[in-house]
């Protein structure tokens, strides 16, 4: 049993119903069969400006709550409780999107001391027509684990679709599921500990 773990999935494409969406939702679907809580936000729906990156003038200007008055606050609130993130992004020019790399950008604010990420376990995903997902992940995962996150074994997750063809799922959507809740179980009572 995996009570008491909840994983957020962070939907960073403009399409609710993507193909992002849909290989984020199997991830989670496997999640919950782990027994996890899961949630899906979709950044989209969400009023995220761009960071204005106060930490260079004075590094102390940079902090939680984030001084601009938009929906990033109540965001990293819903992080604050989760055990797990995933993070999804349509690989748009063989990087994330600019939803999902303005997302990281903000979450500046909340890499204080400790990060609020500090210990929490995340997986990125990404979907391409063709390729590049990989640099998506990459650029992802670097971020996070950045500000303290734990990558989880078997992270790199992705779906090629080819233009107009549907997405294909697979035996690694559930492996990543079962290790993002594994991990998150066993690292749960150390959140904010990684120095
Ligand atoms: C601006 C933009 C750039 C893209 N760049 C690439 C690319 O470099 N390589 C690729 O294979 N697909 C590329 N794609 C296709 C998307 O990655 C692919 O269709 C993805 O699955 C879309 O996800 P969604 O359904 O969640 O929007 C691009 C799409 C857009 C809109």
């Amino acid at each position: 049993m995996t009570k008491g773990i909840f994983v957020l999935g962070i939907n960073g494409s403009a399409r609710k119903n993507g193909n992002t969406a849909k290989l984020l939702k199997k991830v989670l679907e496997h999640a919950k069969k782990e027994d996890a809580k899961t949630e899906v936000l979709h950044l989209i729906d969400k009023d995220i400006n761009p960071c204005r990156s106060y930490c260079a003038k004075n590094g102390t200007d940079c902090r939680y709550p984030c001084s601009i008055k938009d929906d990033m606050n109540e965001v990293i609130e819903k992080i604050k409780v989760s055990d797990c993130i995933v993070l999804a992004s349509p690989n748009y020019w063989y990087s994330m999107s600019g939803l999902m790399k303005n997302f990281i950008d903000r979450l500046a604010s909340a890499d204080m001391n400790p990060s609020i990420l500090n210990g929490k376990v995340a997986g990125c995903i990404a979907t391409s027509d063709y390729d590049g997902s990989m640099s998506a992940i990459s650029q992802m995962s670097t971020a996070l684990n950045a500000m303290g996150a734990i990558i989880a074994p078997f992270n790199n997750l992705f779906s090629n679709s080819g233009r107009g063809v549907k997405i294909q799922f697979g035996e690694k959507d559930k492996r990543l599921a079962r290790n993002l809740v594994k991990l998150a179980k066993l690292t749960k009572n150390e959140h904010g500990t990684w120095v």
